[in-house]
């Protein structure tokens, strides 16, 4: 479904994805790993558009996708979830979702005034489809709460839901596990599995819990210093020399930083 091919993105000097190619295939559950500073969130902004490479090609299903703004890609069905989440505090957890979808019909001041009635069926519609994905990720009790009330892994059930509210085909999620409980990552492993299976989502996980990873992916591609290292299955990545090496040889310097 995506093919990345040579990517780079330079910020400086400094070469944040250096040549990485891979792909992602229609149906995957493909997991993406690799030690801080990897450069896997900077792969995801430039393939979801917000950022620009510095070279290199993002093709899906075929088509040169490259550089596109996020909303073209939203319309194609290509959807990232964010590393920090990004609801909006002030709204409740149902109205963040609905939200999403674009092309509302209440969004300008003619169809306020002349189509009243297509507006609240429209609304109504979409607020069925919002309490729908609540039930779906088992938290239609926080309808009504501010967002800014639910905890971390919540918010990310919540993002996860927001990818739900259009017709995604693939779904990029960054650190979905980061700060989030066992038991919510569990259910938050659940949905994506369930999406995958019974609505065809492709899925890239960004995840650092390699149990969540070995559950989840396959297959699984490990990078370094903006590089692809492996590709494979969990086994076999978690085994590689060059994986370990990528693992431990940042370790050590991590210790070498804070002993200076
Ligand atoms: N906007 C930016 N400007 C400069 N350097 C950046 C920027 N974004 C990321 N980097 C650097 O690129 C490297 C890769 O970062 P990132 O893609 O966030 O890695 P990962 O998600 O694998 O931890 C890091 O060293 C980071 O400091
Ligand atoms: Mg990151």
């Amino acid at each position: 479904m995506i093919v990345v091919e040579n990517l780079h993105k330079h910020f400086g000097g400094f070469h944040a994805v250096d040549g990485a190619s891979l792909t992602i295939e229609t149906g995957s559950i493909t997991g993406l790993i690799g030690p801080n500073g990897a450069g896997k969130t900077t792969l995801f902004n430039v393939i979801a558009g917000r950022l620009p490479p510095t070279s290199g090609r993002v093709m899906m299903d075929g088509q040169d996708i490259t550089g596109l703004p996020p909303h073209e890609l939203f319309h194609k069905g290509l959807l990232r979830t964010f590393q920090i989440a990004h609801e909006f505090g002030s709204m409740t957890v149902r109205e963040n979702l609905m939200m999403v979808p674009e092309n509302q019909s209440g969004e300008t001041l003619w169809n306020t005034w002349f189509k009243r009635g297509r507006i609240n069926a429209e609304e109504a519609r979409i607020r069925d489809k919002a309490d729908e994905v609540l039930e779906f990720l088992t938290i239609s009790h926080l309808a009504d709460q501010k967002a800014s009330q639910i905890s971390g892994g919540q918010k990310k059930l919540l993002e996860l839901g927001r990818t739900m509210m259009v017709d995604a085909k693939i779904v990029f999620l960054d650190e979905v596990g980061a700060g989030v409980n066992r038991t919510l990552l569990n259910t938050i492993g659940d949905a994506i599995i369930r999406l995958n299976k019974e609505r065809g989502y492709t899925f890239c996980v960004i995840e650092h819990d390699m149990d969540f990873i070995a559950r989840l992916c396959d297959p699984v591609i490990c990078m370094a210093e903006g590089k692809v290292l492996a590709q494979g299955t969990v086994e076999e990545v978690k085994n590689d020399e060059r994986v370990i090496e990528a693992y431990l040889g940042t370790g050590l310097k991590n210790k070498v930083k804070a002993h200076a």
